[in-house]
């Protein structure tokens, strides 16, 4: 009669959860501000899972944006009249917030206002100072933005050099760094880019890069896109040159707007390729010259997105107003639980259901993970079917290669022989799909599927992923 006592007691995933991460306690400030900020999550019924891709803004951003909309009178802030003067105050406030965000002091660092990290990142492509000596240095798992830069390297002659990551754990070795940073050539311009955290596996390269990079002649380039929506970046303590990021990410509104935060003693080896509006302090057509602006107006082309960029400083004071710190514990509490649960699903067979590309624990990574699904027979899925299938249940992820190709080719294994022979074939010289890539790289797997939680993400949301995917095995 009392063999009930003999049962054991199951734990709801909920409790084992949060006796797995006790912090994540710590962070539920942040399911009262789902319920109150973002409550069209839950009532849309939609499972967020591409926090890399862009972040949510919260009610209360929209509303503080309105009303500074309906409650003033704002005009192109190239003049010096009122409503100009209004406009300006605005941005100077914003540019200013940044700073102070990044812990950066306004002697060492300019902010210059972009469309998007992106067009941070064209500013210093088109305008550093490669030439035939000079050297571009970049991790493999660089945003196809910063790999871009390097066309304007090669234009002028300069070395292109790829530091290699290792799969699966996609870190570079570190030992070897230092050969690759000694390749510099003293006294002419080198550029080294990496991201503080990858896109594509969510490492974490180290900052102590920084000053090792510096210490042989290097300019740094850290894109911060990936890393600055869940990460404190102070700049009082690492001092990277160049720094792109896109607002959207860290805060969801506005988009269109970035910036490159920039050191003054960098930006002053940039030579901007043109001048335009807003960038000259005087253009003569029949004199044939131009006198460039100070920074950051020099490098701001045209008219600014002055209705929208006021919305960065509530954006900041938001994330400021949560605190960075427990947004990074959130993710990594959430990160961390999605990690063990992907890896201890397995089919009948009992072979796994995935493969994870990056580190498996959540040590010096974000909240993004990159996989793929392999069938009871160890064949990738194809993502494309995995995201048809999790569009069906509303949850949003991420498929392709994220904008990152040399993450994905060294995580899937594709070399760069087979790669060489599908690009020269003649009838790709001009143009190549998708499908025709595939095709010519013997069928194998050329993408992945990434989820990635952020600053509103609940416990739910990864469970609904985790039932999504547990149903593959079915
Ligand atoms: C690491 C990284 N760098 C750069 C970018 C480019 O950002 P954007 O598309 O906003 O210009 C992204 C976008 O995903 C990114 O993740």
């Amino acid at each position: 009669m009392f063999l009930w006592f003999n049962q054991p007691m199951t734990q709801s995933p909920y409790a084992t959860f949060l006796s797995h991460y006790p912090a994540y306690s710590s962070t539920f400030a942040l399911d009262e501000l789902r319920q109150t900020d973002y409550s069209r999550l839950d009532r849309t019924g939609q499972v967020y899972l591409d926090f890399t891709g862009g972040g949510l803004y919260a009610d209360s951003q929209i509303n503080a944006q309105q009303q500074m909309l309906l409650g003033g009178v704002f005009g192109n802030p190239h003049s010096s009249n009122p409503t100009s003067q209004a406009s300006t105050r605005r941005i100077e406030s914003a540019r200013e917030s940044i700073l102070r965000f990044f812990n950066a002091s306004s002697a060492e660092y300019v902010v210059i206002f972009t469309s998007n990290a992106s067009g941070a990142l064209k500013l210093v492509g088109e305008s550093y100072p490669f030439n035939e000596s000079g050297h571009y240095l970049l991790t493999f798992d660089n945003h196809n933005s910063v790999n871009g830069i390097r066309e304007f390297a090669l234009v002028k002659g300069a070395a292109v050099t790829y530091v290699p990551v290792l799969p699966p754990r996609m870190r570079a070795d570190d030992s070897r760094l230092e050969d690759f940073l000694a390749q510099s050539q003293p006294g002419a311009h080198n550029l080294f880019a990496y991201p503080a955290q990858s896109n594509f596996s969510a490492v974490h390269h180290p900052l102590e890069w920084i000053e090792r990079a510096h210490a042989l002649g290097w300019d740094v380039l850290l894109d911060a896109a990936a890393f600055a929506p869940t990460n404190k970046l102070d700049l009082s303590q690492v001092k990277p040159d160049f720094v792109p990021i896109s607002f959207y990410k860290m805060f969801g509104f506005p988009t269109g707007i970035g910036a490159l935060i920039a050191r003054r003693s960098a930006l002053a080896k940039l030579h901007r390729p043109w001048f335009a509006g807003g960038t000259i302090t005087v253009a003569s057509v029949q004199g044939e010259k131009h006198y460039l602006a100070d920074a950051p107006a020099a490098f701001e082309d045209g008219t600014l997105d002055y209705l929208n960029i006021p919305a960065v400083e509530t954006g900041l004071d938001h994330l400021r107003s949560i605190g960075m710190d427990l947004i990074h514990e959130r993710v990594r509490c959430l990160t961390g639980w999605l990690l063990e649960n992907m890896l201890e699903i397995k089919h009948a067979n009992g072979r796994p259901l995935v493969k994870i590309y990056g580190p498996v624990d959540t040590e010096l990574r974000g909240g993004t993970i990159a996989m793929n699904f392999v069938n009871p027979e160890g064949r990738v899925i194809d993502h494309r079917f995995i995201e048809e299938s999790a569009n069906r249940v509303n949850i949003s992820l991420r498929t392709g290669c994220f904008c990152n190709p040399g993450a994905g080719e060294l995580a899937l294994g594709i070399s760069s022989s087979e790669l060489t022979t599908c690009f020269t074939r003649p009838d790709h010289e001009q143009r190549l799909t998708y499908d025709e890539f595939r095709l010519c790289i013997d069928n194998k797997a050329s993408g992945a599927v990434r989820i990635s939680v952020g600053l509103v993400s609940n416990f739910a949301d990864v469970e609904a992923f985790l039932a999504f995917a547990r149903g593959l095995t079915e």
